[in-house]
């Protein structure tokens, strides 16, 4: 028996070394952390339990019979984040450098499978040279059980991708079809070609880095909701966000501990909103004011800071925050912004987190690279998925709700449970000039009679009280009040049940 425990210790020690002491300095000298140690900063400490530590890969080419490193190249398994289940994988850039063959797949397809039976989240932390060349299409059959894998699990339970290193052709697929995608800076890439192809085919001339690195998947491409500066840093965040996400759909939002009174009053919002109507002001304020603790979660911040996304907590309830930016756009709904606010209205109506909206917004912006872009089905994209969300949905109006986009920003019209506005707000299909100048054509050159035309019109529509006459808007609140306000809405709307008509699944315009 004592020889069958050592012989037992010496393969777990064999396989816990990965690729060897060598790559493992060279990861580290890269400022990577290994697969096993990034593990340890995302999960409870000891409560990793592995799977498939001694699988092995089947491939005979190439010399490759004879190196047969324990666990593939991935390591997987489940663990806890401060007490919650997750399911995990991380590939192990010192074996065959991360790359996928067909038992890496199956190891990663395991705990997907475990996650979508058992109801936990799964988190990938991706660093590998893609498909494993020496096995060909045996490692491309295991990409697509991968995907298949991902869109099953889509709704299901939350996906994250952490990619830590390369990702590079058919493999940035998986991640592209998770919930949440972040990059780690200055280590990671991720492209369909690199910049050798690119090269060959296009002349264009261009690093990894520009071609696929954070700041271009942050800023330029959407593709990820994140960066983080350094591994550390990135298992730190990514603890915080699974802290605010349910486990499944069948779960429903965690609830936490918290130590913020929901009355508690916020009297700066009573002069957020500046006099001027076209001075912008920070709508962070407003949601760092009301969330538990100012504690926010921003997705996508760095990209479309015209409308801003992310998590807080409510009496220590999650919900997802859609917010219009005044400070970028003037707020104005495009296309970039519909586009994000959209999949996160859909993450959030998908898992049964309710969604707070505020709402400051001018319009849709006018120009021919919106029109030509189709701003017409992108931003069909944002009214659909409010359409169509069955979680509490309440909704503060601070200042603007212009033209459609008041109808798109979860309007009373699509459902709204409360849709609340501050005196400050000013419902109406165009600001004043913009409609005098099309109802007295004809008046214009009377620069007087058009003044007096304005203020007619600003005093009848710029406010909230026409749209409360006729009960799209539940209450005008006082603004330092809307942290107790929003809080006893979503308080009061926890047994909400709406259904939509049975379906295979919607069409949205995609
Ligand atoms: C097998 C691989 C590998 C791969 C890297 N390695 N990629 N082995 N299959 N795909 C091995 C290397 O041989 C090396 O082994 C070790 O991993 C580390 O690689 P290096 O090249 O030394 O590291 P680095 O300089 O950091 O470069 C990393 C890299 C490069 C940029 C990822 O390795 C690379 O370009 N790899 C090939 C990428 C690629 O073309 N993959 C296929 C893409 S197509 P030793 O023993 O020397 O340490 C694809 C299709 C998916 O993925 C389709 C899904 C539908």
């Amino acid at each position: 028996m004592k020889d069958i425990l050592q012989e037992l210790q010496n393969r777990r020690n064999a396989a816990r070394l990965g690729g060897g002491q060598g790559r493992v300095d060279a990861q580290h000298a890269k400022g990577k952390l290994t697969a096993r140690e990034r593990l340890e900063l995302l999960l409870d400490e000891d409560s990793f339990e592995e799977f498939d530590m001694f699988v092995v890969h089947r491939c005979g080419d190439f010399g490759m019979g004879s190196e047969l490193p324990s666990g593939d190249g991935v390591v997987t398994g489940w663990g806890t984040v401060n007490g919650r289940m997750v399911y995990v994988f991380s590939q192990d850039f010192t074996v065959f450098g991360g790359s996928l063959s067909e038992t890496h797949a199956g190891k990663i397809c395991k705990i997907m499978d475990m996650a979508v039976q058992n109801g936990a989240p799964i988190i990938g932390l991706n660093d590998s040279g893609g498909a494993r060349i020496q096995e060909g299409v045996a490692s491309l059959a295991g990409y697509a059980e991968v995907f298949q894998r991902n869109v099953l699990a889509s709704g299901v339970v939350p996906q994250i991708s952490v990619i830590m290193g390369p990702c590079a052709g058919g493999a940035v697929y998986s991640p592209a079809m998770t919930d949440f995608i972040f990059m780690v800076k200055e280590t990671s890439y991720m492209f369909v070609t690199g910049p050798d192809v690119v090269r060959t085919v296009t002349n264009e001339v261009v690093t990894a880095e520009e071609l696929g690195g954070s700041l271009t998947h942050t800023r330029k491409s959407s593709v990820a909701d994140g960066a983080f500066e350094n591994d550390v840093e990135a298992m730190a965040e990514i603890r915080r966000l699974v802290d605010f996400l349910p486990l499944s759909n069948r779960e429903g939002p965690p609830m936490r501990p918290f130590f913020d009174h929901p009355d508690r009053v916020a009297g700066n919002l009573d002069t957020l909103v500046p006099d001027s109507p076209n001075s912008p002001y920070d709508m962070h304020e407003l949601i760092r004011e009301v969330a538990d603790e100012g504690d926010f979660f921003e997705i996508q911040a760095e990209f479309a800071k015209n409308i801003v996304t992310g998590f807080i907590r409510l009496e220590g309830r999650t919900v997802g925050t859609v917010a219009n930016q005044p400070m970028v756009l003037a707020g104005c709904l495009d296309i970039d912004s519909s586009r994000k606010a959209a999949r996160f209205v859909r993450f959030c109506d998908a898992f049964e987190v309710p969604i707070l909206t505020f709402v400051d917004v001018p319009g849709f912006l006018p120009g021919t690279s919106q029109e030509y872009g189709g701003v017409i089905k992108h931003g069909a994209k944002l009214l659909f998925a409010y359409a169509e969300a069955t979680v509490p949905k309440v909704t503060v109006i601070t200042r603007k709700a212009y033209g459609g986009a008041y109808d798109v920003m979860a309007s009373k019209h699509l459902r709204g449970d409360f849709n609340y506005a501050w005196p400050s707000a000013e419902i109406a299909v165009m600001g004043a000039k913009g409609a005098v100048e099309i109802l007295y054509r004809s008046e214009l050159e009377d620069s007087e009679r058009i003044a007096e035309r304005t203020k007619d019109y600003q005093d009848r529509f710029a406010n909230p009280f026409v749209a409360a006459e006729r009960g799209f808007i539940e209450e005008v609140i006082i603004p330092r009040n809307t942290r107790k306000r929003v809080c006893r809405a979503f308080a009061s709307l926890r047994g909400k049940k709406l259904t939509n008509p049975l379906k295979k699944h919607d069409n949205i315009p995609l």
